[in-house]
């Protein structure tokens, strides 16, 4: 199984941008700690992250049928983005929309996603943690086993 993670503009400066709200784990340890999680659930990964709208988009239309499922954070474009949630509709498997606060408890202008309606599953304010979560959810909605052998 390979799956798409992909994180939206601003979240490149993870770990030093407004740490009170984001937490101090920057992309990089996100990534990692993904990749590691990955290995042990038999998963490949392609991890992109863009300040572009237009280059998002791109990269789910090349990993249309490539990718089995998605794990995006689309950052502020979550609020804005109809060509965003477009883009993920036409793409082939379960997409999980992970973001690190909690945009329900947020500015109003936070509190709607427009990618929420075009995945199948949000999960929102679990700080860096939330993209293990995203994972394990996007596998086992492939269908995947998300259980690690014991050790
Ligand atoms: C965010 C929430 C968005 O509202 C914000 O624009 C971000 C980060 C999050 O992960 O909490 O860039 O997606």
């Amino acid at each position: 199984m390979r799956i798409l993670v992909l994180n939206g503009p601003n979240l490149g400066s993870l770990g030093r941008r407004q740490p009170e709200i984001y937490g101090t784990t920057t992309l990089a340890e996100i990534e990692n700690d993904l990749q590691a999680q990955a290995v042990a659930l038999g998963v490949d990964l392609r991890f992109e992250q863009s300040n572009h709208e237009g280059t998002l988009i791109d990269l789910i239309e090349e990993e249309t049928g490539r990718c089995q499922a998605c794990v995006i954070n689309p950052g502020a474009l979550a609020h804005t983005s109809l060509a965003l949630a477009d883009a993920l509709r036409g793409f082939t498997g379960p997409v999980v929309e992970v973001h690190l606060s909690n945009i329900l408890a947020r500015e109003e202008y936070r509190r709607t996603s427009h990618v929420a309606a075009a995945a199948a599953a949000v999960i929102t304010g679990a700080g860096a943690s939330g993209y293990g979560l995203a994972l394990r959810t996007a596998v086992q909605l492939v269908g995947g086993n998300t259980t690690e052998p014991s050790k």
